[in-house]
């Protein structure tokens, strides 16, 4: 059996086709980072336009690749949530249509299931139960995942996600557009100790959240002052520049980790898998590694092709399909990012 999967969830146009022996025969990705570059962060109107120049394409590209028509297609999956709605609707729609056209299933791929699936795929064998962390452009989760389809949320943050932070100060450093694989750069000649930015939530060992607005308003300061400064006008030298990207990134960091293996002992489970675009920071990579080894935890980073947003990690579908989880034709988008309430 061969799967078409289709991913347009923020500004990635990707389409893959799998079998049911999780072999990937074809995967296109269509980044639109140059489109969005100058605003320094997605501009959604811009990204769904996008999607629907590419949409077409991407499909084309990924059959090719895998050398099979059509004809050779299964059933069609799609990433429906969470998400940019305008978006979200450009692959749906286009995976209703070809279901219709062609008296295909329709799979729905939940977004961050899709990204610690990518884990599974890598390992190739079982990696469930597990602690996943999604760390995103739009999303820093905590999921206690019984199965590949039985995601239970844990936690989540309460404001910016880690990626969305490392884009903004990225941003304020005159750094480019995305932000996280920039600052990971300017980060190599940096003092991770240079500034003590504040790491929130770190002392509640009730809560399994994260908050990063507080960290990326300390780095504005840092930087300039109170008022409202115009970045582009600020004068950093390199050094302070790799400096303030490298004692942000630990800041980051230690969050994340301090929460993950938190929700491990919570949890008492010791497997831990990592997706998602900020998965792709090296700096993380070997912190998670290090402690990993320390707590005895079996440990799954997606590989760096596998952490920015692709469609391959939509084999996820095949688990979806296998469970006899077949959407109808009326399935509609999910969008918005799943946020954890801030309690009083
Ligand atoms: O998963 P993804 O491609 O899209 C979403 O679903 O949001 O993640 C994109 C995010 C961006 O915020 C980008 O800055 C971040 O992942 N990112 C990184 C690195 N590579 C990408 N963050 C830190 N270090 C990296 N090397
Ligand atoms: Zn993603």
């Amino acid at each position: 059996m061969n799967i078409l999967t289709l991913e347009s969830t923020c500004d990635e146009t990707a389409a893959a086709v799998i079998n049911d022996r999780l072999e990937v025969l074809g995967s296109v990705v269509a980044s639109q980072d140059e489109l969005h570059s100058r605003f320094g962060g997605v501009v959604p109107e811009i990204a769904s336009r996008a999607h629907l120049e590419r949409i077409l394409p991407t499909i084309d590209g990924a059959l090719k690749k895998a050398g099979v028509t059509l004809d050779e297609i299964d059933a069609v999956a799609v990433a429906h949530t969470p998400g940019l709605a305008g978006s979200l609707l450009v692959g749906l729609s286009a995976a209703k249509a070809l279901c219709v056209a062609r008296d295909l299933p329709l799979i729905g791929v939940d977004h961050l299931q899709a990204h610690i699936y990518a884990c599974r795929l890598a390992a190739g064998v079982d990696v469930f139960p597990c602690v996943g962390l999604i760390v995103s452009g739009g999303h820093s989760s905590l999921y206690h995942c019984a199965g590949p389809i039985e995601f239970e949320l844990l936690g989540a943050t309460i404001d910016d996600a880690a990626g969305e932070a490392f884009d903004k100060v990225a941003a304020m450093l005159g750094l480019p557009y995305p932000g996280g694989p920039a600052i990971q750069r300017a980060a190599e000649s940096g003092n991770a100790a240079a500034y003590r930015f504040p790491r929130a939530l770190m002392k509640d060992r009730d809560r399994l959240d994260f908050s990063f607005s507080g960290l990326k308003t300390a780095v504005r300061y840092q930087i300039a002052g109170p008022g409202r400064p115009d970045f582009s006008q600020i004068d950093l030298d390199d050094q302070e520049i790799a400096d303030i990207a490298a004692s942000f990134q630990e800041a980051v960091v230690d969050c994340l980790l301090g929460k993950a293996f938190l929700a491990l002992r919570k949890i008492g489970l010791k497997t831990l898998c990592v997706g998602g675009g900020v998965a792709a920071n090296a700096r993380l990579r070997v912190r998670l590694e290090e402690e990993a080894g320390r707590e005895n935890i079996e440990l799954h980073i997606a590989p760096l092709r596998l952490c920015t947003d692709n469609a391959v990690m939509g084999a996820i579908a095949v688990e979806r399909y296998r469970a006899g989880l077949v959407e109808p034709l009326d399935l509609d988008v999910r969008p918005g990012v799943i946020r954890t309430k801030q309690r009083r």
